[in-house]
């Protein structure tokens, strides 16, 4: 297996793919699922949220850790995520920072449209904000 669980880099993917069904984005039109590989094994999956006051919108990665943790999760081994089909989606700036608080160095999978990247979270956010 290419992330060192029983589960492949595709079948990440697809369950972010999967999870991307239900985003609601009726104000962007640009829907994004997320599938966070847990140290148990656990697949945490989630979807963009938007609302009609923008700025309460929640990015689908965000809402997979918050979903993790409130199962009783903050071990993360991968997380993949899916964007549109076309370009690439990789987390926005806010997702990085949430994610380190977690897993600093989360190995992170994005599409690219024609196939996906695969980087680590402190190669992303390389001066992440540490409380001093
Ligand atoms: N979005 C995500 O879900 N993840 C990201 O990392 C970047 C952006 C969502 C937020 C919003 O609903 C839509 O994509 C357009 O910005």
């Amino acid at each position: 297996m290419q992330n060192g669980s029983e589960r492949s880099d595709d079948e990440l993917l697809a369950a972010a793919r999967a999870a991307r069904e239900h985003a609601y984005a009726p104000y962007s039109a640009v829907a994004v699922g997320a599938a966070l590989l847990c140290e148990d094994g656990a697949l945490v999956t989630a979807c963009n949220v938007e609302n009609a006051s923008y700025g309460l919108s929640i990015c689908a990665e965000r809402a997979a850790v918050a979903a993790a943790v409130a199962a009783g999760k903050r071990r993360f081994v991968a997380l993949a995520i899916a964007g549109p089909d076309h370009g690439a989606t990789p987390p926005c700036g806010a997702c990085r920072q949430f994610l380190y608080e977690f897993a600093p160095n989360v190995r992170v999978l994005y599409s690219d449209g024609d196939g996906y990247e695969v980087t680590a979270l402190d190669e992303l956010l390389p001066a992440a904000f540490e409380l001093p």
